[in-house]
């Protein structure tokens, strides 16, 4: 996931040109200018792939990654900043708290399939990697054994949902922190699990745009492809780690003094 403030980029309201040549006159005027404008609002920029575009060939073409990544993620966050400056009260959240503060408990607010868009996609390009599959490791693969009681059940699992999905959406291997189990859910648009609490290990975009360039409507193939070729499983095992210091999985571990 990474610092989600590392995506924040602050500019002042009246925008400096750092790309043509400015007069002398006009330089102190827009020094004049914003020492008036002391405000200043919170954009969030959009983070590149982990990879190149072409580096998860041939199981997801450049093509697909210059469309959905360069077109769709990028109008997530042009059209969830032009949002953010009418709106105040949104000023100044890590885009979590954003996700989580504009699904407004079940009542999203205009912002959010913006903002969970922006996060989910985020997520998903860091759910892959180039040469990906095989299987999950260590304290996760265990974890998955005991909750659905192999790997392979888990894959059936995931996959199901995924092929099960009605219109546009996302599919999850989530750790539910009241639960304190892992499961598979499945979501409608840009509705992550976030919202209700609980923690993405490994992400999946089922919207046609994820798949139709290279696997058309054959989503059973771009899901396989997806188990077999892209997972990054490093990640979501880190994740997992991450993840156990919020959720006791096991009998508390008191040291003793
Ligand atoms: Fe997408």
């Amino acid at each position: 996931m990474g610092s989600l403030w590392n995506n924040v980029v602050l500019h002042p309201l009246r925008p400096h040109s750092h790309t043509s040549f400015t007069s002398p006159m006009k330089q102190q005027k827009l020094l004049r200018s914003s020492r008036n404008s002391s405000k200043v609002i919170a954009y969030y920029g959009l983070k590149t792939p982990p990879y190149s575009l072409d580096a998860l060939e041939p199981f997801m073409s450049r093509r697909t990654l210059e469309v959905h990544w360069g077109r769709h993620h990028r109008a997530y966050v042009e059209g969830l900043n032009k949002q953010l400056e009418k709106n105040d009260i949104l000023y100044g959240c890590t885009m979590d708290e954003l996700v989580k503060f504009t699904y407004n408990n079940g009542n999203p607010l205009p912002e959010f399939n913006n903002a969970a868009q922006v996060w989910n996609h985020d997520f998903f390009w860091e759910s892959m990697q180039p040469g990906g599959g095989d299987m999950p490791k260590l304290g996760l693969l265990q974890q998955i054994d005991k909750d659905f009681g192999s790997f392979t059940n888990f894959r059936e699992k995931f996959t199901e949902a995924a092929l099960s999905l009605f219109g546009s959406g996302w599919v999850w291997l989530v750790l539910k922190r009241k639960e304190k189990c892992l499961a598979v859910v499945k979501t409608s648009n840009a509705v992550t699990p976030l919202v209700w609490d609980d923690i993405p290990i490994l992400s999946l975009d089922m919207w046609e745009h994820a798949y139709y360039l290279d696997y058309q409507n054959d989503k059973a193939k771009y899901v396989n492809a997806f188990m077999d070729n892209l997972v990054w499983w490093d990640a979501a095992t880190i994740r997992m780690v991450r993840a156990e210091a919020f959720v006791n999985l096991g009998e508390p571990n008191i040291p003793v003094a």
